[in-house]
């Protein structure tokens, strides 16, 4: 395939930034999004060109580093990452927009690369739970519902990608707070903490710069885990409960 990429191009986090153009040739549909772009880098590379910075690591879907809006979509048009889309969605002679999450608590550092650190400091504010280390527990002492367990897992699947936050017109990280709340607040280990949790989170969500949510649905539309909207009304809901017990 033969492919022209608008490819957002930033210095530094000071610089202004703007769209560049590549035209790029040899593009395979097996490739994936991430390896088309390493063609371009090897490319840019022998010709003394200071290649495209993205991120990446596990390239499996599993760390949730490599966040691209692709076309205007949070990771392109699957319901995927970025690693795990392949240009198999793409036809030869396809113009390709690229750009970062552009949401205000995600500065951009490089090219492609933003800073999420925001999201390490909501977790750091209230999303662990608190325990004694020693042996290991019996594992048959604390029985968890099923629908608990299944719930809690199934929620627990969200890596902090940011789609949620890029995708949203409000900026708001609440699909994944509420994930976070939820995964915990599903479980017994997670209660003795749960009202604590909730109002510390929910405040570093917002002092990070983080909008609000007025239930538009992007976010799990763009969420590449399929992350139900209905753990933003269990985050609501624990918050609700904390300040009724006097958080
Ligand atoms: S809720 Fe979905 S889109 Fe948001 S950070 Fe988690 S995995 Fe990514
Ligand atoms: S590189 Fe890890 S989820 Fe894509």
């Amino acid at each position: 395939m033969k492919l022209t990429l608008n490819i957002w191009r930033q210095a530094d986090q000071a610089s202004k930034g703007a769209m560049q153009k590549y035209d790029l040739d040899g593009v395979s549909e097996d490739m994936s999004f991430l390896e088309m772009l390493d063609l371009l880098n090897e490319n840019l590379n022998e010709q003394g060109e200071d290649p495209v910075a993205f991120d990446s690591d596990c390239r499996e879907g599993i760390c949730g580093t490599c966040s691209l809006m692709i076309n205007g979509q949070a990771h392109g048009p699957e319901v995927t990452t970025t690693c795990q889309l392949h240009m198999r969605s793409f036809s030869d002679g396809d113009t390709i927009t690229v750009e970062p999450w552009r949401a205000d608590p995600f500065p951009v550092l490089k090219d492609l690369v933003v800073d999420r650190s925001a999201f390490d400091r909501i977790i750091q504010a209230g999303g662990y739970i608190s325990v004694n280390t020693g042996s290991a527990p019996e594992a048959n002492n604390l029985p968890v519902e099923k629908a608990k367990a299944d719930r809690a897992f199934d929620v627990a699947t969200c890596i902090g990608c940011g789609a949620c936050v890029a995708a949203c017109p409000n900026g708001s990280a609440s699909l994944f707070l509420g994930a976070k709340i939820t995964h915990l607040g599903e479980l017994p280990q997670g209660q003795p903490e749960r009202d604590t949790r909730v109002v510390s989170m929910v405040a570093q969500h917002d002092h990070e710069g983080f909008g609000g949510c007025t239930n538009i649905g992007e976010c799990t539309a763009a969420c590449p885990k399929e992350i139900p909207l209905d753990v933003i009304s269990q985050l609501n809901k624990d918050l609700r409960t904390a300040i009724r017990h006097g958080h």
